[in-house]
Parts: C-alpha cells; structure tokens; sequence
C-alpha cells in the first residue's frame, strides 16, 4: 500500500490506569492531563466540576459549552444561570455548604468543537472519571440533566420522557431524570415538569435521609 493509502495508525492515547482508586487530587490531575479523546486538541480548559465534595446532592450535565471551556467551570452560561436559578429555589447553590451543598459535574470534561453532540466514543472515554467523581462524592441523590447524562448514566437508549418520574440507580445512589437547562430555555413550557422532577428529588433523597438515619 502506497504512502497516502495506508490507514494512520490510531495513536495510543489511553486514560492512566487506576482512575478507579484515585483521590481527588489525583483524578483532577488526571483529568486535566487526559488525552484519551481527540476533544483535547481543541479544548483550551478541561471542565472538572464545581461545588462540595462532600455534598449529598449531585447534578450531573452534559459537557462544556463555550463559556465552560473559557473558565474551566461547569455551567457558566444561560444554562447554568437556569440551572442556578433552580437551585435556589430548592435550597442549593453551587457555592452552598452543609444543606445546601451541590455538586456539579459533567458526562464530558472537554468541550466538543461547536457545541456538537458528544459521540459514543468520547462518552466511554470520560465515563470512569464521571464514575469516580459519583464514588468520591458518595451523594445521597444524582439529578441527570438531558439525554447526553441520562443516557449515560443509566445505561439506556430510552428518550428522558419515558424515564421521567421514576427513581432509577447509579452505583447504588438514586437517580432523578429532568430536562437540561439549555431545553428548557428552548422549551419553557416544560418548566412545570421539571419542576415536578425536582421535587421528586426532593422526596427520594428525604426519605434516603430517613433511612439512613433510623434507628
Ligand atoms: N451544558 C452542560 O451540560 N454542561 C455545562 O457545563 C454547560 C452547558
């Protein structure tokens, strides 16, 4: 086969080794490092997470837009003012401690060119760092927000209005489907129901909290 023909040999670029045992430091590092997928040739910050890492509750996105990818925090733009925005109004806040504590992370943590869909490829690539950020955390309730996180996370092809409305698991801790921000700015009129999924959320992790807490 002649010069230009041959195929290119896909090069070696694997995640390291023991993402399953790190501890933060570690895994921020690796994170930062990763060159597993080709979204690293053009992000100009990885997108870790944001919040307490010790909160019980834990929102997990998509991936970084934009804005994300400029400041290397998750959910900065109109969404995460959504996002925000509906946080407070049950009590959290990316900022918040002890109650009110959140933490906040991504399926991926670099950016895809344009804001395209993520592909299967780069989901797999990423998901044992989402996996381990869920085992470090140890939350009490995930809130997935759209498909990209829903699909992910549990392991379905199934559209979010079929999964809506149900408590599903992720290594054992409650999952609450909801719509993504950035949908419901295109969609508002289905605030209703993702004020209803946040709700949900409310009532699973209360009672995973009364569990927990009996006698
Ligand atoms: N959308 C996401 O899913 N995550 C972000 O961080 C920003 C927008």
């Amino acid at each position: 086969m002649r010069g230009a023909d041959r195929p290119v040999a896909a090069p070696a670029r694997l995640r390291p080794a023991g993402v399953d045992a790190m501890d933060w430091p570690a895994l921020q590092a690796a994170v930062a490092g990763c060159e597993a997928c080709g979204l690293c040739r053009s992000r100009q910050n990885t997108v870790f997470g944001v919040g307490d890492r010790q909160a019980d509750w834990m929102v997990i996105g998509e991936a970084p837009g934009e804005n994300e990818d400029l400041q290397g925090e998750p959910f900065v733009g109109v969404a995460g003012q959504l996002l925000d925005n509906m946080l407070r109004a049950i009590g959290r806040s990316r900022s918040g401690s002890g109650a009110q504590a959140t933490y906040i992370a991504n399926v991926l943590k670099c950016r895809p060119p344009a804001n395209r869909n993520p592909l299967p490829e780069e989901v797999a690539q990423c998901e044992p760092y989402l996996a381990r950020q869920v085992a470090l955390v140890q939350p009490k309730i995930i809130l997935a927000m759209g498909r990209f996180a829903v699909q992910s996370l549990l392991q379905t092809s199934e559209p979010i209005g079929k999964l809506r409305g149900q408590v599903h698991r992720y290594q054992g801790v409650p999952v609450i489907v909801t719509y993504h921000p950035a949908y419901l700015l295109r969609t508002p009129s289905d605030k209703a129901k993702a004020w209803a999924d946040l709700c949900l959320a409310l009532e699973t992790a209360a009672a995973s909290s009364d569990r927990s807490t009996a006698p």
